[in-house]
């Protein structure tokens, strides 16, 4: 048996003024992961994020039913609203977050006052829930995958419950360095690492991130870290941390992208419809196409800027160049957020008052979710934007190149994950350049077909190397096959 811990579950509920229900299901590397499993392998345990689930939860019980959730057994923990929340905004996504991407301005943030050490215990009791939830529905000896940083303290509290189990933790975030971690008070930067380390196995999705975490381990808490020799291929990794002679296993799963569902669901007639519409609005101008959350971290407003610059510096781009951007709403209960969306709108209408002519638009912006449109975007595109500050590897970055129709120059930030895979195809940037950002974007814009489409054609592969399916089940074997002490 496997269960799966996330915040986010594979479904969630809208809530219609009449008190209908209509579920919504995601999709992503552990559904399919799961469903790979077969029916009544897996339990995935998930939490109510809004008003719907609560609904949901309150009309037909935490095991939400299989109609909703095509055949999957999910239990749904409706923890109660202001826990949720504190747990949900104020740590996961205001602190943690904050910290493993770099997003604090520290002279003036963080500010760990008594509002945060309420959060924080709401954190601890969010986590709680998810430890009891999953003791109390694993087999004996079943392996567990907890998935990321809302879920933190839960490996540790598990444990505790039941010593029986194979416990996994995966990171989806990059892993802060260590002088930016200990920026967390010692206390809970020591909870948020005993609490992964109480893992058999912690896995995340590049090198760099789990040696970032090992690294973490060792400043903070004086955990010993196994390093593996270093070979030819490349420098040495961490292999495990042990700490008061406990050990756990460090893994590194880099998922790529899902080239079978992406190549059959982008030329599906939506889809072709939209690329049409876009067409039409683009004509037969050059295409630099940006597909992003509206996150801080993806760093949409720079990317801009460096938009800007090419169109001041390479003028020869006016008129013949569109840069379409598609930023989609996210965490809108975080004023910052609300914020950021405000300026990636407001700076997208400057540009085109500065640049436009009655016939160019030169930003076409869409802040409205639209996945059928994306992925005529991604057919489209002849340049891919794809500059976070950070990130934990970047999924867009292997779409695009998956279902491109002339091939795509993708620049890519060298502090996205998706740059150890794709790095040698792609030309990477530093995401706080904006004068390098633009230089790369003339560059991919002036890139002969050829080139393009070999290089587009290898993004592709490397892109596709680690499909969601297998990205989870060699997660299961891993934990599986580890030897207990
Ligand atoms: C990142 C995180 C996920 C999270 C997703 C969307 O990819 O690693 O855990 O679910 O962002 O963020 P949200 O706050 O909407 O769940």
């Amino acid at each position: 048996m496997v269960l799966v811990a996330s915040n986010r579950g594979p479904v969630s509920y809208a809530l219609g003024q009449d008190g209908s229900l209509t579920a919504k299901r995601g999709g992503g590397g552990l559904v399919s992961g799961l469903s790979a499993l077969g029916q009544g392998a897996g339990t995935w345990v998930c939490a109510a994020l809004g008003e719907g689930d609560r609904a949901a939860v309150a009309r037909f019980g935490p095991r939400l039913p299989a109609a909703d959730t095509g055949g999957q057994a999910v239990r749904m923990l409706d923890i109660p609203a202001g826990t949720f929340d504190a747990a949900y905004n104020g740590i996961a996504n205001s602190v943690l977050w904050f910290v493993h991407h770099l997003l604090y301005q520290t002279p003036l943030e963080p500010v760990f006052d008594s509002a945060f050490e309420t959060q924080w215990s709401s954190y601890a009791a969010y986590n709680a829930a998810f430890a009891d939830a999953l003791a109390a529905e694993a087999e004996p000896g079943a392996a567990v995958l907890v998935q990321d940083y809302h879920l933190s303290l839960v490996p540790a509290l598990l444990r505790e419950r039941r010593p029986d189990l194979r416990i996994g933790h995966f990171s989806h975030t990059p892993w802060a360095p260590p002088e930016l971690f200990r920026v967390l008070p010692d206390a809970v930067a020591g909870q948020v690492l005993r609490g992964i380390l109480g893992a058999d196995r912690a896995a995340f999705l590049t090198r760099r991130w789990a040696d970032a975490f090992a690294a973490c381990c060792a400043a903070t808490l004086g955990a010993e870290v196994e390093w593996a020799s270093a070979g030819a291929a490349g420098p040495a990794g961490a292999r495990s941390v042990t700490l008061e002679g406990r050990t756990t296993r460090l893994g590194v799963h880099g998922l790529g992208s899902d080239a079978e569902f992406l190549r059959k669901r982008a030329f599906q007639p939506d889809v072709d419809e939209r690329l049409a519409a876009l067409r039409e609005q683009v004509g037969e101008r050059r295409t630099i196409v940006r597909v992003d959350r509206t996150e801080l971290s993806k760093n949409i407003v720079r990317g801009l800027l460096a938009y800007r610059r090419l169109l001041t510096e390479h003028a020869h781009w006016r008129g013949r160049v569109v840069h379409v951007a598609f930023a989609y709403p996210s965490r809108q209960d975080l004023a910052v957020y609300r914020d950021y969306t405000a300026e990636v709108s407001r700076l997208a209408g400057e540009i085109n008052e500065e640049f436009g002519t009655a016939d160019w638009t030169p930003v076409v912006l869409h802040v409205e979710d639209d996945f059928a449109r994306s992925l005529a975007a991604y057919r489209m595109a002849d340049v891919a934007l794809v500059n976070p500050i950070r990130d934990g590897m970047n999924l867009v970055a292997k779409e695009i190149p998956v279902v491109s129709e002339r091939g795509v120059a993708l620049v890519l930030s060298r502090e996205a994950g998706a740059a150890e895979e794709l790095g040698a195809d792609a030309l990477l940037v530093n995401p706080y350049d904006l004068a390098g950002t633009a230089e790369a974007l003339d560059r991919a814009l002036a890139m002969p077909a050829e080139e393009r489409a070999a290089r587009s054609e290898r993004l592709a592969a490397a892109a596709t190397a680690l499909p969601p399916r297998d990205w989870f089940l060699a997660q299961v074997s891993a934990l599986r096959e580890l030897n207990r002490d």
